[in-house]
């Protein structure tokens, strides 16, 4: 285990969701998550849709450890992405010396907001992390103006501890123990 680490399964399931690795047919989905403007309202603004496609052919479909497409577990359309890497060190918003804390972040496309899928795949993702990984503080950072974000952060668990400005915006540092998530 290296302090770099991150959650190693690459599918899980919940009740409504299947969570896997991102597949050929996500690209439309993958495509309309950077470039549509409510979806991006709160992370920068929506990408230009030829910068997206070189950079999803850039990546190619390789599994990134962490990082999961969010798909329904009937249909497996693509919903969302959801992500739980490092924060890197020199990016402000830390809770402990060190920085590079386990970090989560999340999109769903705008057809699937208002459905508790974002809360039940991050509480699915934070439960295998527990179960997983040694207890160490997880963050989340919204921006303080996203209210959908702020309102799924604080009822996935997390204490907002300070706001601080990146991006030209307040920004909410949310942390909680990763073993707070254990079922
Ligand atoms: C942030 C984001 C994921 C939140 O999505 P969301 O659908 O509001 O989040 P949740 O999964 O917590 O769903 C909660 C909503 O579903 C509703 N809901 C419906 N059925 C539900 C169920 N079975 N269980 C739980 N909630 C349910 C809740 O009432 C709530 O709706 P409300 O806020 O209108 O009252 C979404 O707005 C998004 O993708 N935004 C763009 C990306 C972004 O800004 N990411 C933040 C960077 S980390």
């Amino acid at each position: 285990m290296t302090a770099s680490s991150t959650l190693s399964v690459t599918e899980l399931e919940t009740e409504r969701l299947l969570l896997r690795q991102v597949s050929g047919t996500d690209r439309e989905g993958l495509i309309e998550l950077f470039t549509d403007p409510e979806v991006r309202a709160h992370l920068g603004g929506p990408r230009p849709r030829p910068e997206v496609e070189r950079m999803l052919d850039h990546l190619g479909t390789t599994h990134v450890p962490g990082s999961y497409a969010i798909a329904d577990r009937e249909t497996n359309e693509f919903l969302g992405g959801l992500w739980l890497d490092r924060r890197p060190v020199d990016v402000p918003g830390h809770v402990t010396e060190d920085g590079n804390e386990l970090e989560l972040s999340y999109a769903l496309r705008r057809s699937a907001w208002g459905k508790g899928i974002a809360y039940e795949a991050a509480a699915a993702v934070l439960r295998a992390a527990a179960d997983e990984m040694p207890d160490q503080p997880v963050v989340v950072v919204t921006q303080t103006a996203n209210q959908r974000s702020m309102k799924l952060v604080e009822r996935l668990g997390f204490r907002v501890v300070r706001t601080f400005e990146q991006f030209d915006a307040q920004q909410a540092l949310g942390t909680a123990s990763l073993y707070s998530f254990k079922a």
